[in-house]
């Protein structure tokens, strides 16, 4: 790359560098930059060879070990690649940071979005953002895949707590100050992350039984789904079990509403992301209209990037292209035609670059929405300065730094919300001659942070750094207090006060699909052997999205929804002893019942959104 081209003047704006640039590449470097292959399916040697565009880890693509500084290394390393191109076009690294830079042990985690809705609190938001970008650039990353704007209609649904709630005015406040505090306040620098915002439109307003995916879900060898078919032969059992419980019965499914509620209800989010920058748009997996998503050429070109101007780029989500037909040609056709700009293949990217420069030779696919696609992606590595700056200077040091981890702990603080106090037995006294806690999920990190953490599911156990409920209640209680500790709940003694901690089992996207949303055999097993030995019942929940407690709701004396707190587990102790007030309002409607769901006008709610009950702060609590 010679210095004496305009497209290296960073006087000149990103769109003008771009179109500067673009005529020195030949097609096969312009197809190049729209490919995004995941990181143990690339030949690094094809990084520099093809020009690729981009670089991701799915949920789980983690360096061995999992450090943040071998995930520095790896993405250095991929960026050296890039760098060594024949035009040296920098590489854009993408990740799931969706609650912190969830896939690195260590990392600060926050928590999930359902949990950030119900703290009403943009700033908070915006700090998570800044603190998120910089445990990422530190590792060298510049590309969030979050945030989600899903706004969920039908909580059965896995992706629920990637929604920050069902009030779209809300959830763009909150999109909003994200996005602000992941690009922060010059995107040119290092410490500048581009948020992508998904998945594009109304993925949160599929119908259940509509994923195409549910009758491949239990299939093995199938092509057009090597993640869902690996998944299956690996783990059959669970899959089968995952599937009999609802799995992939409505995540890709299909959205049955009217142009003018996608207007209302899910666009809005988007174009407010828009307004404060975002340069990236995630394309959903459901279909409206009759059309997968990716296929959408009417909303993907005409109305984002036409009727609103959207001038960043499209990026596929995984797999997604192969959904849309049986022949992997006709499927890149409909999609680059449609107006995607990169594609995440992302195993088999030779196969993408030979159909899509195939379809580009036979005018299939005409040159010009080559061009488009690659301007935009240009204009926006531009945009993050990457060609002065491909290397991040952040240090690792500040993954998972005591200041990241306090602004978790506010965090967890703000978005429990107490939903029931029967005659004020919150805020406990701490001097207490016994308390009881029960439930594997009171003292399990895993538990605490749910999917998208360490690995794409998440799984149960001290999978990374942090504090749990437990170690929290034991730090805050008086010396004298005895803090009895049972998974099961089988306890000898009887006390005043008993804590048991229900959990959903982590999960991810349609693997967290739940037919029935009612309390499992075991939750309530759990709470009830507690509930004879204990004057005062306290139940908090850890969960993706509202659970149906209608009925032993009655039997217990405090109930709080707690969310997927993340590493910061510790940090719910100060509220029930009285040293912060609860200020958590939910961001969900509460169902009574199944017949609740998905949302409907009709259904009386156990508690609307914006519910939530406080504590008098107790003084020198
Ligand atoms: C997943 C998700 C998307 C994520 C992407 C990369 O399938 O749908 O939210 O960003 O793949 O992990």
């Amino acid at each position: 790359m010679s210095s004496n081209n305009a497209y290296m003047n960073p006087a000149l704006s990103p769109a003008e560098r771009a179109a500067d640039l673009l005529p020195h590449l030949t097609l096969a470097e312009k197809i190049g930059q729209m490919t995004q292959v995941e990181k143990n399916s690339i030949d690094p040697n094809d990084i520099t060879q093809l020009s690729l565009g981009s670089i991701l880890s799915g949920g789980g693509g983690c360096p061995e070990p999992n450090t943040a500084v071998s995930w520095r290394d790896m993405v250095q390393g991929f960026q050296k690649k890039a760098l060594a191109s024949r035009l040296g076009i920098p590489l854009l690294y993408g990740v799931d940071a969706v609650h912190g830079h969830s896939n690195v042990v260590g990392a600060t985690i926050f928590p999930h979005n359902i949990g950030l809705g119900a703290t009403h609190n943009p700033d908070l938001l915006r700090r998570i953002g800044r603190a998120t970008a910089l445990e990422m650039v530190a590792t060298g990353i510049r590309w969030n895949f979050a945030p989600a704007v899903s706004i969920p209609q039908d909580i059965r649904w896995g992706r629920t707590y990637e929604g920050f709630g069902q009030d779209p005015k809300l959830v763009s406040e909150l999109a909003v100050a994200y996005v602000q505090g992941l690009q922060g306040d010059d995107l040119t620098l290092e410490t500048a992350v581009l948020p992508s915002v998904k998945h594009f439109v109304a993925d949160g307003a599929t119908v259940w039984g509509t994923s195409p995916r549910t009758a491949r879900s239990a299939l093995t060898g199938t092509e057009t789904d090597a993640a869902l078919s690996a998944l299956a032969s690996a783990h059959e059992a669970m899959m089968q079990q995952a599937v009999f419980s609802g799995a992939w019965q409505i995540d890709q499914g299909v959205a049955n509403i009217d142009e003018a509620t996608l207007r209302a209800v899910h666009l809005p989010p988007y174009l407010d992301a828009m307004a404060a920058g975002a340069l990236n748009i995630m394309v959903s997996f459901s279909s409206w209209g009759g059309l997968k998503m990716h296929a959408q050429k009417y909303l993907l070109t005409d109305v984002l990037k036409g009727e609103y101007g959207f001038s960043g780029f499209l990026v596929s989500d995984w797999e997604a292209v192969q959904q849309i037909d049986p022949d992997l040609g006709e499927s890149v056709i409909a999609t680059v035609n449609a107006g995607l700009d990169m594609v995440m293949v992302p195993y088999h990217y030779h196969d993408y670059i030979a159909v899509l420069t195939n379809a580009v030779e036979t005018g299939k696919v005409p040159l010009s929405r080559i061009d488009d696609a690659v301007s935009r992606i240009l204009m926006v590595k531009f945009a993050l300065g990457l060609f002065e700056r491909p290397f991040t200077e952040t240090p690792v040091s500040i993954v998972g730094c005591a200041q990241h981890r306090a602004l978790a702990a506010e965090a967890v603080q703000q978005s429990a919300v107490l939903l029931k106090n029967e005659q004020n037995v919150l805020p406990l006294r701490k001097e207490l001659p016994r308390l009881l806690v029960a439930g594997a999920a009171a003292d399990d990190i895993g538990y605490q942070c749910g999917g998208w953490t360490i690995s794409w599911m998440g799984s149960p156990g001290r999978t990374t750094d942090g504090s749990t409920i437990l170690e929290g209640v034991r730090d805050c209680v008086g010396a004298e207090t005895a803090v009895c500790y049972s998974a099961d709940g089988r306890f000898d003694e009887s006390a005043e006060v008993g804590l048991v901690v229900i959990a959903e089992e982590p999960y991810a996207e349609g693997m967290g699909d739940r037919a029935d949303l009612c309390l499992t055999a075991e939750q309530q097993a759990l709470i009830n052997r507690v509930r004879p030995q204990v004057d005062k019942l306290v139940v908090i929940l850890l969960s993706g999205r509202p659970l149906i407690v209608t009925e032993p709701l009655a039997n217990w004396d405090v109930f709080i929804a707690a969310w997927l707190p993340g590493s910061e587990g510790a940090a719910l102790a100060p509220l029930l002893f009285g040293e912060q007030p609860f200020t958590g309002k939910l961001s969900f409607f509460w169902p009574r019942s199944m017949a609740d769901i998905p949302l409907n006008q009709e259904a009386e709610p156990l508690w609307p959104i914006g519910y939530g009950l406080t504590t008098a702060e107790v003084q020198n609590a």
